[in-house]
């Protein structure tokens, strides 16, 4: 018998809690206001119209449509859509994308446990500046030493137990692990960036402010329009970048989560709400907390140059804010931390699901070992991200972005072109609770994909005029094991579906 969603709550936590991750509350700050604020959001917006909705609707029926084949992975699933020899090693993305992305996900996750515990402790407390709490940080990973750190082991205690968190919940199965995860995570997270929201919402500039250190300033930073940035590719790139990250399309795992419903639930109002929590998370939750802060403590222009880099913004200026807060900063600052350590951890078993259900179908095995294989497997190709520098930064580049690029045009092809949209409306109405517009059809037959050829024109454009650069002993590392890994997982694709899989049901 197949694993299922045991509630229709239960699988939009689930399928939220997948979506709302890093991306939202540390990811998207950085993009925003790296970006130009405002400069960002038409882009966004234009892209989650585009890209976003029409995807999730279509990853959404692929993965309804595969389940009832028992397939949880894309490679089975891109078979049945379109039986061709080729569909099943595009389907390899989808389980190579999410597995990489898990090499630096489930670590990255771990660093804000240990930063919650930090803040909690007053480890870091005292360290004013962003390059102090920089160097801390550093020194945490191993890169730098300082009198903080003497050894990595507080970064391999962090790392194990957030994996062993990670594997335990898997262990529990789709809805005795997943989503009761889901159940207590999703609300936990929304408390505590409600908690944050009224704080910043109610933050005084702090002495010596500048007039654009208000409360006021950070919102309109990010909610005032500026037209000139629609002319600028790389913004739109970014935002492109961005929503699929943020709505976990182009990575497989969204087909995944909805292989276990049944053959008869709504996948348009799923998808939908899927997108409506997740924007809410990220905009509304992860824009303001995070941007506003910095804006009332550094203003506009600091805030820009500190968003150039995702950790610089996350992690290192929010510590110096929180202990520059008059009231609870320690308390405050721990709480930040969680909630992205919640996040990460709601969207690392999505991103290890893929994996574990090629490798349970495919090879008859009991969930539990299946689990323990995979959790082999991810503890051992994780060490080189926690200890070769550069790893993470090109794991990230490939997988993290460019793949999902890729994989997103091509599974639109398979599903618009090969399974045809006279089958992929049907598909996506069947059982829908919502009405979904015909407009979905030349959507997703032409508009998608033209635009999403364009920004991946326009990516690969941006790569080569950067030029390939010097690649250090960690990139070179990392390109070698990506390819060696896709082609391993190509092959137990193969081996796996050489057996017919189930009939549907
Ligand atoms: N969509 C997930 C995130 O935003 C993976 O982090």
């Amino acid at each position: 018998m197949r694993d299922r969603w045991i509630t229709k709550s239960g699988l939009i936590l689930a399928l939220a809690g997948n979506a709302i991750g890093l991306g939202n509350f540390l990811r998207f700050p950085g993009q925003a206001a790296s970006n130009g604020g405002g400069a960002f959001m038409i882009p966004y917006f234009l892209s989650l119209l585009i890209i976003g909705i029409p995807l999730m609707w279509a990853e959404c029926a692929i993965g309804r449509y595969g389940g009832r084949y028992g397939h949880g992975h894309t490679a089975g699933m891109l078979h049945r859509l379109w039986p061709h020899p080729t569909s099943k090693y595009i389907g390899v993305f989808g389980i190579f994308i999410p597995f990489v992305v898990a090499l630096y996900y489930i670590p990255i996750t771990s660093w804000c446990l240990a930063f919650s515990w930090f803040s909690l402790t007053g480890a870091y407390e005292g360290l004013q500046t962003n390059a102090e709490v920089g160097t801390f940080l550093s020194s945490f990973q191993g890169w730098e030493s300082s009198e903080h750190f003497s050894s990595r082991s507080p970064l391999i205690v962090f790392f194990v137990i957030t994996l062993g968190i990670n594997l335990w919940v898997l262990s529990g199965g789709i809805g005795k692990g997943i989503e009761r995860l889901a159940k207590i995570a999703l609300p936990s997270l929304f408390l505590l960036a409600g908690v944050l929201v009224v704080r910043v919402l109610t933050l005084d500039p702090p002495p010596g402010a500048g007039p654009d250190q208000t409360v006021l300033s950070g919102l309109g930073f990010v909610w005032n329009p500026n037209l000139e940035a629609l002319s600028n590719p790389s913004v739109w790139l970014a935002a492109a970048g961005q929503v699929f990250f943020t709505l976990s399309v182009g990575w497989g795992i969204i087909h995944t989560y909805t292989s276990y419903l049944h053959s008869d639930d709504d996948v348009a109002l799923t998808g939908l709400s899927t997108v409506s929590l997740n924007e809410f998370a990220e905009i509304v939750l992860g824009g303001t907390i995070a941007i506003t802060a910095s804006v009332v403590f550094f203003g506009i222009v600091a805030t820009q140059e500190i968003a150039g880099s995702t950790f610089n913004l996350g992690f290192q200026a929010m510590a110096v804010i929180f202990q520059q807060m008059p009231f609870g900063g320690r308390t405050l600052g721990a709480i930040w931390f969680f909630l992205l350590f919640l996040a990460g951890l709601t969207s690392a078993v999505a991103i290890t699901q893929p994996m574990i259900a090629l490798v349970q179908e495919g090879f008859h095995l009991t969930r539990r070992r299946a689990v323990t294989l995979v959790g082999i497997a991810l503890f051992v190709m994780s060490l080189p991200t926690l200890f070769m520098a550069d790893v993470l930064g090109e794991l990230d580049f490939w997988a993290g972005t460019f793949a999902l690029l890729v994989f997103g045009l091509a599974e639109c092809l398979i599903f618009a072109w090969g399974f045809g949209m006279d089958r992929g409306l049907a598909e996506i109405r069947h059982g829908a609770q919502i009405h979904v517009p015909a407009l979905i059809v030349p959507m997703l037959k032409y508009i998608t994909p033209a635009f999403l050829a364009a920004v991946l024109i326009g990516f690969s454009w941006q790569w080569f005029k950067d030029g390939l650069g010097d690649a250090s002993p960690g990139i070179q590392f990392a390109r070698i094991f990506m390819i060696a890994l896709f082609i391993g997982i190509a092959w137990l694709v193969r081996t796996a579906l050489r057996e017919p899989a189930a009939e549907g049901q």
